[in-house]
């Protein structure tokens, strides 16, 4: 796995913008899956802004997002479509029959999931994957659990997750408590995954993620596991690697380490 050490946020949401630019300059037709959340805004606001320069170039480009609430539709503010639209898509060149977005408000949560996942099959797969990181681990919406869920699946969010992601509701009591993620499998199979975590509170689930043993109680230590895997972390989210940056207590220069 690759590290890459960035002294802020900002500079976090650069190198991967940068390297999403790398992979639709070598291949236009990057099949790219989307992470929602905090993390990745300044990434997007990133884009955004080489796009309107003419630096990249969506035309082309194909995109899977993650997950998606159940309940909630494109038009609640709270939906991960709602979010997609306002933080990325409307401000990029993107042609919208090439987004593709799990549907929150199916009735049919097993078959939505089965049509995602032939949608990703008849993609050809996800050549890059951008991943965010719960506090507790889980990367999409794929929770602590005693195995690691293979395909696009419905989810039963916990505690955890439900509380610190209400604050991005208005209503608290809107906060559902289900979700549509893709699995494990389907993000593993992409053929290469960048992660991305700037807070000092995620500091935690990085260690857990890179030092642990691989377990699917810390979903995301799966990725140590993928030949193509890159964490982007702040210094604040690697501040919990003591082993391997045990003797650069201050990393504030961008560093770069294979571990
Ligand atoms: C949600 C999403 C994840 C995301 C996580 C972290 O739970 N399902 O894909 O990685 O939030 O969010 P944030 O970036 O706001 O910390």
């Amino acid at each position: 796995m690759e590290l890459i050490i960035t002294k802020d946020y900002k500079e976090m949401s650069q190198q991967a913008a940068v390297l999403v630019n790398a992979h639709v300059i070598v291949n236009p037709k990057l099949v790219l899956g989307l992470a929602t959340g905090n993390t990745p805004i300044g990434m997007y606001k990133e884009l955004i802004r080489m796009n309107k320069k003419g630096m990249i170039d969506f035309t082309n480009v194909v995109t899977f997002n993650l997950d998606e609430y159940l309940g909630l539709g494109p038009k609640d503010k709270e939906s991960y479509h709602y979010f997609m639209f306002q933080n990325l898509f409307s401000g990029i060149n993107i042609k919208r029959r090439n987004i593709n977005l799990l549907n929150g408000l199916t009735k049919d949560p097993n078959g939505e999931c089965e049509r995602y996942e032939e949608a990703i099959r008849k993609a050809d797969g996800i050549d890059l994957q951008i991943l965010g990181i719960g506090h507790n681990g889980h990367i999409g919406f794929n929770e602590p659990s005693d195995v690691f869920p293979t395909a696009t699946h419905v989810v039963a969010l916990s505690e955890d997750t439900r509380q610190i992601n209400s604050k991005f509701f208005k209503d608290k009591r809107k906060m559902p408590t289900g979700a549509l993620s893709v699995g494990i499998g389907t993000i593993m199979k992409a053929k290469e995954i960048i992660l991305l975590a700037n807070t000092k509170q995620k500091a935690e689930a990085i260690t857990m993620a890179i030092e642990g043993p691989v377990r699917p109680q810390v979903p995301a230590s799966v990725l140590q596991l993928h030949s193509k895997a890159t964490m982007i972390l702040t210094s604040q989210a690697a501040e919990g690697l003591g082993r391997i940056f045990k003797k650069s207590k201050k990393f504030s220069l961008l560093a770069h380490k294979t571990v």
